[in-house]
């Protein structure tokens, strides 16, 4: 059922403020402590931690990975599945391994999680689907309480991992004692903005279209986002590319000039994102360098980024401002209203692009 929406893409992409404040309530204590369900971990007992997934789960552990680094000060790897089972890494007993998967049946992502077993001193797992073989052989598993997800295109899976993830660094800089309770009040307060403040982004609808129509145009297409940023515009150029089958490419802005600059050229648009945050003007800086060669921009950013920076590109489209922090959980929405626009503009099949399978159970 797709609850009045054209696919069921659109429907979960809607969804998304709603299933996040579910998600939140579940592990979120009245006073704003993260409470895990049993056996829990303990953070303190951990100097590493190795985090493994495919696809868009893979995106969600690279975000993760900006966050325990630092705000829980804890060293973290992250690999996709099929590269991470077959180089078979030396795994310490200091070391926890955790796996991010929708469907919980990913075949290279539950290998992975095998080949841990009995090496790492925990094996932890972020799903969506609780009945699932990665659930079943984890010592933790947490649910994300998205849903059930029908697009291929995963969307309100992506937004609730990052969201479970980011409790869970919150819970790692607790145990290990690198968080004040202000700084911890303040990280709650941003997570529980999220859903009003995703609710905005999907009200700004008609724009995302509008910049989407460039975007069908075009046969290749850049992402560029610096720090936490970086990961989402990965996933917006993998989101592009799966169902418009327009070519993308995610960039650290910073890589920009050491390669793919070679391609701007006034028939390629760019996708910046960029809130406010402390690395904004840097990735500026690489912005300017793309519209000298001509390139169309199309900047997302907050109010106080299109005021200082919206001059000379070809679309602006303007999210709320929330925390530097939990900023790439918001930017997700506009990565896959983008993309969606743009497959409902090529009349391509959004909710079972080709060649693709929602769980992919081979190797
Ligand atoms: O079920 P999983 O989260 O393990 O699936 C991982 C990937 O196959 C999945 O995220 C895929 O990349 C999506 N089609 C992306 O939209």
């Amino acid at each position: 059922d797709k609850a009045g929406h054209k696919h069921f893409m659109a429907k979960e992409i809607a969804e998304q403020p709603g299933v996040i404040s579910q998600a939140l309530d579940h592990y979120l204590s009245a006073d704003g402590q993260v409470e895990l369900p049993e056996p829990g971990i303990d953070f303190t007992q951990i100097d590493r931690l190795t985090m493994v997934a495919c696809g868009t789960a893979y995106y969600a552990c690279l975000t993760a990975k900006y966050w325990f680094e630092q705000i829980a000060r804890l060293p973290v790897d992250v690999d996709v599945a099929s590269e991470f089972r077959y180089r078979e890494p030396p795994v310490s007993d200091r070391t926890a391994a955790l796996f991010v998967s929708q469907s919980g049946e990913t075949a290279d992502t539950l290998a992975a999680l095998r080949y841990c077993e009995g090496k790492a001193s925990r094996i932890l797992s972020v799903i969506n689907v609780t009945e699932s073989s990665i659930a079943r052989e984890s010592d933790l598993a947490l649910p994300i309480y998205a849903g059930v997800e029908v697009g291929v295109a995963s969307t309100k899976a992506f937004t609730c991992q990052l969201s479970v993830l980011f409790l869970l660094v919150l819970k790692a800089a607790s145990d290990r004692g690198v968080i004040d309770a202000d700084t911890m009040a303040d990280h709650v307060s941003a997570l529980r903005g999220l859903p009003s403040a995703m609710g905005a982004a999907i009200e700004m609808n008609d724009t995302m279209r509008r910049a989407a129509l460039r975007l069908a145009e075009a046969r290749d297409v850049l992402f560029l986002g610096r720090g936490v940023m970086y990961p989402i515009a990965l996933e917006g150029a993998l989101k592009l590319k799966e169902i418009s089958y327009i070519h993308a490419e995610g960039y650290a802005s910073g890589e920009l000039k050491h390669g793919p600059i070679a391609l701007v050229d006034k028939t390629v648009p760019v996708v910046v994102m960029a809130p406010r945050d402390a690395l904004f003007d840097k990735t500026v800086s690489n912005m300017q360098e793309v519209m000298a060669r001509k390139g169309k921009v199309i900047l997302i950013s907050d109010r106080d980024g299109l005021d200082e920076a919206s001059e000379g590109v070809f679309a602006s489209i303007e999210m709320p401002r929330v925390s530097d922090a939990v900023a790439p959980i918001l930017y997700a929405i506009p990565a896959q209203m983008l993309a969606y626009h743009t497959a409902v503009a090529k009349g391509t099949d959004v909710d079972q692009p080709r060649n693709l399978a929602k769980s992919v159970t081979v190797e």
